[in-house]
């Protein structure tokens, strides 16, 4: 046990190490189960995000960044989480963060959503059940996705259920109209859960009437 405790604590520590040389996205999101402070706090977006909706579900997480959200899914009791990021070194430092915490429901996969056939790598990992809940937080308007409707309207097809959203964070653009505006035109409703950064990053919850 305490020879354990001590690989764990070894373990984390370079982790930690890890995130801080990241390419992009480096030391961006908190992650309470690590006990690490990002840039941002983690602690609103979950005061609103009803993880128990996750129980016994399969879940996508698109632009999972380190897993943050996909763990809490899978903590909540999800059937299976996959995790989607471009970025080969967050997904690694994914993988060694799920080890850490003993977490087997959760798969990282690289993604990139640029790829001309994203939806194709995508419809591949879900082979067996596609996704009833995704999560797809803090990417629509990340300046470097080249089809950013392309993408959300992949995601709004390919989910049987609930998609949450979450926007960025310029208050001059993501603003509740403007998202209100996105999702009646892809025919969406959706209910505003609260902002997950003082009064930016609008979050939402979408239900999908299939
Ligand atoms: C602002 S972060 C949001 C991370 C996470 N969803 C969250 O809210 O905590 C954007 C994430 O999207 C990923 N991303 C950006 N462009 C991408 C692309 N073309 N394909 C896949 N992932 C991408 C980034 O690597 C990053 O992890």
């Amino acid at each position: 046990m305490e020879q354990f405790e001590h690989n764990g604590k070894k373990e984390l520590k370079k982790i930690k190490k890890k995130i801080r040389r990241l390419g992009w996205f480096p030391s961006y999101q908190s992650f309470s189960e690590l006990g690490i402070k990002g840039r941002r706090n983690d602690g609103l977006r979950y005061k609103y995000l009803d993880f128990s909706l996750c129980k016994d579900k399969v879940v996508a997480d698109y632009g999972c960044n380190l897993g943050q959200t996909s763990v809490k899914a899978a903590q909540a009791g999800a059937k299976n989480v996959i995790g989607m990021d471009s970025q080969e070194d967050t997904i690694s430092t994914a993988i060694q963060i799920r080890k850490l915490l003993k977490i087997n429901t959760v798969d990282y996969q690289i993604i990139d959503f640029n790829d001309y056939d994203f939806d194709i790598k995508i419809r591949e990992l879900f082979k067996v059940e596609t996704p009833d809940i995704s999560f797809f937080l803090s990417v629509y308007r990340t300046k470097e996705l080249k089809d950013r409707d392309g993408l959300f309207k992949f995601i709004i097809e390919y989910t049987k259920e609930i998609i949450f959203f979450e926007g960025h964070s310029t208050r001059s653009i993501d603003t509740i109209e403007y998202y209100t505006e996105l999702f009646s035109k892809h025919q969406l409703n959706a209910d505003f859960l609260g902002y997950c950064q003082k009064d930016t990053r609008p979050l939402f919850l979408i239900k999908l009437s299939k």
